[in-house]
């Protein structure tokens, strides 16, 4: 496959229309999660006969594509989540930009889709971000979340690998993806995310697709989201629907699962492993039996719990709920002192409080 360029030069093309300065603050003020778009978004289209071409920053609109377009019909469909933080001093930077790009160039892999150069990843967020800078709220637990993906755009009903593509990056004001306080979360024994050879650590839409039955179940349960165990046993955990989860032992060790390929490789999670090493804790990537840890939560061995990712950032769990009864952390209400000092680290790297030791932050302007 060739590429008319490595990093191709992004035309600027401003929207003749953008959300007046009053409107937006409103909008920006209290945004929720993912239902505000800002005004741009960045385009690139790919080909087999002239590899990623036509890279643009232009008015958001919807997307015009063939019905018979292979996304519609064989989900060849994958995505990444990143944030962009407004530092104290005014500057805008992202977090570890390389690391999402290089999930995005396995994932496509994984999918059988065009490879796209890391390069040409950064520089669409970055001129995104720069176009819509004006939309990235101020403020405690605030970002612009920011949503690159990949479709399958070849107009073809054989099932093969298609031989065109489109990359888009949207972005959006967000506050907490949950509210504050603690979540609920119901163990799933009726379905899993991810089988091994499967997809479970690529971030494609059909993953979501698949968990959304479950995340509905969890929630007729009177829970916020969903844990899913392994799919072989059902005896070990495996990571929530948008979360990877770990948990805090009475020996001060952070527990997690292993990178197996049936969970998503999450940025925010090696992030925290780091960040706990750094606060003196121990940790440990192994698989973690789901009776020990309802076992452990009632004896105490198991003191804290939460889950991890971009859109949770460190969002404390509460109880794990399943058929068999409840796990409860601590009071169940009140969240655990190591998951609030490594969200409290973690934060203030991102929004440039703290030195930035390991090299994360990323400046945009
Ligand atoms: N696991 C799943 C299924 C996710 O959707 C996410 C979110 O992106 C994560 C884990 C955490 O990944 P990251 O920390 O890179 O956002
Ligand atoms: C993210 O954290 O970026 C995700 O993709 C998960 C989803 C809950 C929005």
């Amino acid at each position: 496959m060739v590429s008319e360029s490595a990093a191709p030069h992004f035309n600027i093309e401003p929207t003749s229309n953008p959300t007046p300065a009053d409107h937006r603050a409103d909008l920006i003020a209290n945004p929720a999660f993912g239902r505000i778009f800002t005004d741009h978004m960045a385009v690139v289209k790919y080909s087999e006969s002239r590899g990623w071409h036509d890279a643009r920053i232009t008015a958001r609109k919807p997307i015009s594509l063939d019905p018979a377009a292979s996304v519609l019909h064989y989900a060849q469909e994958i995505f990444e989540g990143m944030k962009a933080y407004r530092t104290g001093n005014g500057s805008i930077v992202t977090f570890r930009p390389e690391e999402n790009a290089k999930r995005f160039r396995a994932s496509a892999a994984r999918m059988a889709m065009a490879d796209l150069p890391q390069e040409i990843f950064i520089q669409a967020v970055d001129e995104l971000v720069k176009m819509d800078r004006d939309w990235v709220p101020e403020g405690e637990g605030k970002s612009l979340y920011l949503r690159p993906f990949m479709i399958a755009t070849e107009a073809f009903l054989g099932v093969k690998p298609a031989s065109e593509y489109l990359f888009v990056v949207i972005a959006c004001p967000v506050g907490a993806y949950f509210g504050s306080g603690c979540v609920s979360v119901w163990v799933s024994e009726d379905y899993t995310r991810a089988a091994p050879g499967g997809t479970g650590a690529a971030k494609c839409g059909g993953n979501y697709a698949a968990s959304l039955v479950a995340q509905r179940d969890s929630q007729s349960h009177g829970c916020d989201q969903v844990l899913f165990l392994d799919s072989r046993e059902q005896r070990f955990v495996e990571e929530m629907g948008g979360m990877n989860v770990m948990f805090l032992r009475d020996d001060n060790t952070l527990v997690t699962p292993p990178l197996t390929g049936t969970i998503l490789p999450g940025i925010t999670r090696d992030a925290i492993l780091q960040l706990a090493k750094d606060h003196g804790l121990k940790i440990e990537q192994t698989p973690i039996e789901i009776d020990e840890v309802f076992a452990g939560a009632a004896s105490g061995r198991y003191r804290e719990a939460f889950a991890c990712g971009t859109a949770a950032v460190i969002t404390p769990i509460g109880s794990l709920r399943r058929r068999q009864g409840e796990a409860v952390f601590g009071d169940g209400k009140t969240p655990g002192d190591v998951s609030l000092g490594l969200k409290k680290t973690l934060t203030e790297i991102q929004s440039g409080k703290t030195n930035d030791v390991h090299g994360w932050i990323h400046s945009i302007v």
